[in-house]
């Protein structure tokens, strides 16, 4: 961007970084940073339960859809406001609706990402814990030659020892605050530079082992046949809530990894990538998981224990398994610490201006909060497993299901993946696509032709998309169909 063509209010914001804030090194690095974020439990953990508690194929297709038309044009825009303004998502927000002329409520979008974030990074650590926990008894060679109900069995014993989930929680959010305490740039490209190319050599590895199950086509089959009749409404919102969660949209993360981004970077480019690897490492988890499952006689829809279940089982079997699975477990790990990162870095940030605190004051004071929040999920899954709400709608138009005997962490990542961060993308999109001035977005993303489809995308087909998702999941169309008699 030439410096005629920096139509900003303070333009040294936009030329030179002030001392504090800091750029990523290059277009490579801040791509790697993205992935990093993107690539993590929610690819190898998530996708795979959900889409199995969702019934295969036509989840995955209805999340692939999301990934396309809504995923990548609004990470564009998320990235955009970012680079654009240059500070947290809240101070982004003000500053960028001021610069168009609108309401500086729309810092409240910045807020509702700093929540979703702490409320995410709430149960992400406790299941990043899991994952941690799996290391050591990976490296002893617990799950050689086990079967399905001794490995399913470990599993049972880990998640009912509030101690032990405790402990490991405990571990992850320290080592979390701790890059985050220095300022996520350091830390952050070394881990993303070389663990995460292993962790992607090391599921290639999984799906020679996958092939040789005897059941990969009907894993694929289940994968990627889509059966309509098994999709429910609430399917359908949880496949676009997954697509938002995997590519850490909708909550200003991407907003404020945005916002180190060098003025000369494709935004475009950078947004592709991230979605792509992303993808591939979703379904490369799937492929490798549910030929696993059906080897085994497993249940596709066993829910958040899936991986755990599955996977040791495949290690306990296969040759250096010990040494793979112990690899594999720390690269999960990584994956999820990267993530991590993202998750609680804007909330560092606007706490930082709005407090003038250190980094390091920041990081441990949400550190804490995040912590006990935390201690809802360890809850959920033994000591208050029993503690549910249920939220059905029946009417005579059929039956709704908002939430199921849901737990704690249920209701928490229903509440974030399913509601915060779509309405979260869905005000990037319309601020983006329809507030903003055309002049602004068409320079930040130096795209030329490409510029008018993007614009669709963002001010009609991903809003239209979300609203009708959220209307239907409602109810409400149900309601019109049987009213309108189609
Ligand atoms: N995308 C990450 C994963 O799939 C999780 C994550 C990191 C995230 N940062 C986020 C989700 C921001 C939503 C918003 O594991």
């Amino acid at each position: 961007m030439s410096d005629s063509a920096s139509p900003l209010n303070e333009p040294a914001a936009n030329k030179k970084p002030s001392a504090n804030r800091e750029q990523w090194s290059s277009r490579l690095v801040f791509i790697l940073a993205a992935t990093g974020s993107a690539v993590g439990l929610g690819n190898i953990w998530k996708f795979p339960y959900i889409t199995g508690e969702f019934g295969g194929g036509a989840f995955v297709l209805i999340y692939l859809l999301c990934i396309a038309s809504i995923g990548i044009p609004i990470m564009m825009a998320e990235i955009m406001l970012g680079r654009r303004g240059r500070h947290d998502p809240v101070t982004t927000m003000k500053k960028l609706a001021k610069e168009s002329g609108h309401s500086r409520s729309w810092g409240l979008l910045g807020w509702m990402g700093v929540i979703a974030g702490f409320l995410i990074l709430s149960y992400y650590s406790v299941i990043a814990g899991w994952a941690m926990a799996y290391v050591p008894r990976m490296a002893a060679g617990t799950f050689v030659g086990l079967d399905a109900e001794a490995v399913n069995s470990v599993f049972s014993t880990l998640v009912s020892s509030p101690e032990t989930l405790i402990a490991w929680h405990t571990l992850f959010l320290f080592m979390t605050m701790s890059i985050v305490a220095r300022g996520v740039r350091g830390g952050l490209e070394k881990a993303v530079t070389y663990l995460m190319p292993m962790l992607f050599v090391l599921l290639v590895i999984l799906i020679f082992y996958a092939m040789d199950t005897g059941h990969f086509g009907q894993g694929l089959s289940y994968l990627f046949n889509p059966d309509f009749s098994k999709i429910s409404t609430e399917g359908v919102l949880s496949a676009m809530g997954h697509a938002f969660f995997t590519l850490s949209l909708g909550m200003g993360a991407i907003m404020v990894y945005g916002s180190y981004l060098p003025d000369n970077t494709s935004i475009a480019k950078a947004s592709i990538s991230v979605a792509f690897m992303d993808t591939l490492v979703a379904l490369l988890a799937g492929m490798i998981i549910f030929p696993i499952v059906f080897a085994n006689s497993l249940e596709p829809g066993a829910g958040p224990g899936l991986i755990f279940k599955t996977l040791p089982l495949a290690f306990g079997q296969m040759n250096y398994g010990t040494f793979f699975g112990t690899l594999f477990f720390i690269l999960l790990v990584f994956a999820a610490w990267t993530s991590s990162i993202s998750l609680i870095e804007p909330a560092i940030t606007w706490a930082m201006k709005t407090f003038q605190i250190s980094r390091v004051k920041a990081s441990v004071t949400s550190g804490m909060l995040v912590w006990f929040m935390g201690l809802f999920t360890v809850f959920s899954f033994n000591l208050a497993s029993d503690v549910t709400i249920s939220s059905v709608i029946s009417t005579k138009y059929g039956e709704f299901v908002i939430l199921k005997d849901a737990t704690a962490f249920d209701f928490l990542d229903y509440l974030t993946s399913n509601i915060m961060l779509p309405l979260g993308g869905l005000m990037i999109a319309v601020y983006a696509g329809w507030l903003m001035k055309k002049e602004y977005s068409r320079d930040e993303l130096s795209i030329g032709l490409w510029f008018p489809i993007w614009s669709v995308l963002v001010r009609y087909v991903a809003p239209v998309m979300v609203i009708i998702v959220f209307l239907n999941a409602m109810g409400v169309v149900a309601f019109v169909r049987s009213i309108m008699g189609v």
